[in-house]
């Protein structure tokens, strides 16, 4: 028998389907709510209790602390898989053979150049420009030099808008890199796989041959794999709300881009480090930051602490710590930043202020010290979350094309003034 939900409203009943998830999760299906009860809505601002979409790509469970891709769990894929591997599992449903994987790597590379005008649109930003401002403005503007809308019924036009953007986007942030710090722009030499590519392009100087470091390909990798896909996180809604009026998928992974970069999305990472260095800077009194954190007339947060959907941990959070602990082992090296980090998070789990509210460090909390350690600058951290989530941007925005979704578009509860006699200017 198929489980309903019952609605009264004003002794008025309206019943409404319940739908169950794989995981068996439950959603009630409101679909008809404006038209059977004419015009009724529900209102759950910053959508906290509402889903936009059916999904087969990522289940995650917060309060278990569950993440896995098409049915593949996190923790096997960081340590299986590559990120071109987990790309292609998360864009296309499963895992690639051996020759998928080789073809899907090699389409990518043929599509690694940029038409070299895109750099007189670089030239026009100043050299203070954020990183994260051109490359949304670059992923925008592959949309000029390549134009035509892709037939979403052609799997092949599908497949090739999705490899010319893997190919193209890595590039975009390396030349963001590299105009903020005044460098020439690389193009990649497919000689070599896609993280140490992005390795080569960010990092390779004229005058230099670059040397590949292994340790530092291995932990981007692990790193970027982990922020592959995150189902409907803020960015992603926007990649799917802005793709579902038909545009293009350029224009939409740019309004993606652009959607991560705050500092309460995938900017945490950035922020995490400035606010590590400002505790350091202050002597390393981690208890007067927490102190700022939970005081509510101060609008300091810690940064890196606490998510929407997770409320037990984070398990990409767990992964990237024991992946900065590995790093600075395998370099021989260490940060101050980390010790500071690791303070930071002992303090703040045993505070009944954090347990009461189920904060726990998340994803952003310790991933700028890989970065760091790996010679990003701090404005670059957002940069590689984006490199990161791509292929999810990508995937999701494949599935919602093919279930072929109807525009996003929500309603409102209107609070303003009723209707009101126009005033002139005398009169105001
Ligand atoms: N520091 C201090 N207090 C916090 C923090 C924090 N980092 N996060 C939440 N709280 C408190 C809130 O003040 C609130 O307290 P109250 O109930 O006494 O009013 C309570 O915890 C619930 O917080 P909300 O903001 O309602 O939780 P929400 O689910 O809306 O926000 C968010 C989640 C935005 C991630 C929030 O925890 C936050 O701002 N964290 C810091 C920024 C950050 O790290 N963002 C990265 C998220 S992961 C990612 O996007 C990849």
């Amino acid at each position: 028998m198929s489980e309903k939900a019952i609605l009264e409203i004003d002794g008025e009943k309206y019943e409404f389907p319940v739908l169950r998830g794989s995981e068996n999760e439950i959603a009630i299906d409101i679909k008809s709510l404006r038209s059977a009860t004419n015009g009724i809505i529900t209102l759950d601002s910053g959508f906290k209790n509402t889903g936009s979409c059916e999904s087969k790509i990522t289940f995650l469970d917060g309060e278990k602390g569950i993440l896995r891709h098409r049915g593949y769990a996190i923790e096997d894929l960081t340590k299986k898989a590559n990120f071109l591997e987990v790309a292609y599992l998360i864009i296309f449903g499963e895992l690639p053979t051996k020759v998928q994987m080789k073809t899907f790597e090699n389409d990518i590379k043929k599509e690694s150049m940029v038409n070299e005008e895109m750099k007189d649109i670089i030239d026009g930003f100043p050299k203070v420009a954020h990183p994260m401002g051109i490359l949304s403005s670059l992923t925008s503007a592959l949309t000029a030099f390549d134009p035509e809308t892709v037939d979403v019924t052609s799997e092949e036009e599908m497949y090739n808008a999705i490899v010319k953007l893997m190919g193209k986007f890595p590039v975009l942030a390396a030349w963001a890199h590299s105009k903020t710090q005044g460098l020439p722009l690389n193009y990649a030499d497919n000689s070599f796989n896609y993280i140490e590519n992005i390795m080569h392009m960010m990092f390779k100087i004229p005058t230099e041959k670059y040397k590949m470091n292994p340790i530092a390909v291995k932990a981007l990798d692990e790193l970027l794999i982990l922020h592959e896909d995150h189902e409907q996180n803020c960015s992603t809604s926007t990649v799917r709300i802005a793709g579902s009026s038909e545009a293009s998928l350029f224009a939409s992974v740019s309004a993606g881009v652009s959607a991560l970069w705050g500092s309460l999305h995938g900017g945490a990472n950035q922020a995490v480090l400035e606010m590590l260095k400002d505790i350091r800077n202050d002597g390393g009194n981690v208890e007067k930051f927490i102190a700022r954190a939970k005081d509510k007339n101060d609008p300091f947060r810690l940064m890196g602490f606490g998510h929407r959907v997770y409320k037990n941990f984070d398990p990409r959070a767990r992964i990237i710590k024991q992946a900065a602990d590995d790093l600075f082992e395998d370099l021989g090296t260490t940060d101050p930043v980390l010790a500071i980090a690791k303070h930071l998070e002992e303090v703040a789990l045993k505070d009944k202020y954090f347990a009461e509210r189920k904060l726990y460090p998340n994803v952003d909390f310790y991933s700028g010290i890989i970065y760091r350690a790996l010679g990003f600058p701090v404005e670059m951290f957002t940069v590689m979350f984006a490199i990161g989530r791509l292929p999810g941007w990508i995937a999701q925005w494949r599935e919602m094309r093919l279930n072929h979704e109807p525009i996003g578009r929500p309603r409102q509860l209107y609070t303003g003034y009723s209707l009101r006699d126009f005033k002139n200017f005398d009169e105001r």
